[in-house]
């Protein structure tokens, strides 16, 4: 595996390695402002995206990261310019084919989650045989989210239990939070620790409604393409700042309240 640059081995040093978040998940934005920045074409932003998806691999298995789920195409991205889709989708094909040897060589599982049928058969073509050949390693778990849609899947999971109590087979008031989460789709796919989103904006945009309820979210400016292992670790170290309370208080020991008269 590719060594650290030393600017980013400096950075890592500042990581809690004892408190790393279990499952980070990433909206990759950014990639045409890229391009259109240099005066290139915004296929040309995805194909430097493609190589910030290596390197963020990289960095997060050498972290120790458990789980690494990254937005790759949303449910709305096929309303994009028919060029640009086929554009994704051949930089798609093209990660699965170069990154088997070392997804396989560093015990990376890879999983997708979303309408993976809706993908052209040339993509299905790789993704299903390298998701079979890699169920079994357990260094980290990739999941690419393609042609996902969080509103979508919590349809699907309403359908399915609608057509459960439909069928008999359930009592409409035994489907409590638990029941539900079980018929997710990216149930599979655990709940997000940190949620990242790079190119500026501030919006959750349809990703794993369901599993980052309550995650924390880290915004940044940078641009995709040139999101690095420092950018990684910097959201790692505001992760590591924050307080996670799930909706609790936490209890304090009691302290009595001074009156003065
Ligand atoms: C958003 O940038 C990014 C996407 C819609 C696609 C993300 C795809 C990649 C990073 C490359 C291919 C993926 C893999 C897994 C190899 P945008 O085009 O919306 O950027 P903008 O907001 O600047 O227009």
């Amino acid at each position: 595996m590719e060594q650290p640059s030393r600017d980013s081995a400096t950075a890592v040093a500042t990581v809690d390695l004892q408190r790393l978040p279990q499952h980070v998940a990433i909206i990759m934005d950014g990639n045409g402002r890229w391009a259109q920045a240099q005066g290139h074409l915004r296929t040309l932003g995805h194909r430097e995206g493609s190589h910030a998806v290596r390197r963020i691999v990289r960095a997060s298995r050498r972290l120790g990261v458990k789980a690494l789920t990254l937005f790759a195409f949303s449910e709305q991205n096929w309303l994009r310019p028919g060029h640009e889709v086929a554009a994704l989708m051949e930089l798609l094909r093209e990660y699965l084919v170069t990154e088997r040897d070392e997804l396989v060589d560093n015990g990376i599982r890879l999983r997708a989650v979303g309408r993976v049928d809706r993908l052209p058969p040339s993509v299905r073509d790789v993704l299903e045989p390298l998701m079979r050949d890699t169920a079994h390693l357990d260094g980290m778990t990739l999941t690419l989210a393609l042609s996902y849609g969080g509103r979508e899947e919590i349809l699907d999971a309403t359908r399915r239990l609608a057509e459960r109590v439909l069928a008999g087979e359930l009592a409409a008031d035994a489907i409590d939070e638990a029941l539900f989460e079980a018929h997710v789709p990216s149930v599979d796919v655990g709940r997000v620790d940190l949620l990242v989103r790079t190119g500026g904006e501030q919006r959750i945009s349809n990703f794993l409604l369901w599993g980052a309820a309550y995650a924390e979210l880290h915004f940044t400016e940078r641009l995709w393409p040139d999101f690095d292992e420092s950018d990684l670790y910097e959201a790692v170290r505001a992760y590591q700042g924050r307080e996670r309370r799930f909706g609790r208080v936490e209890p304090r020991p009691y302290e009595p309240v001074e009156v003065r008269e």
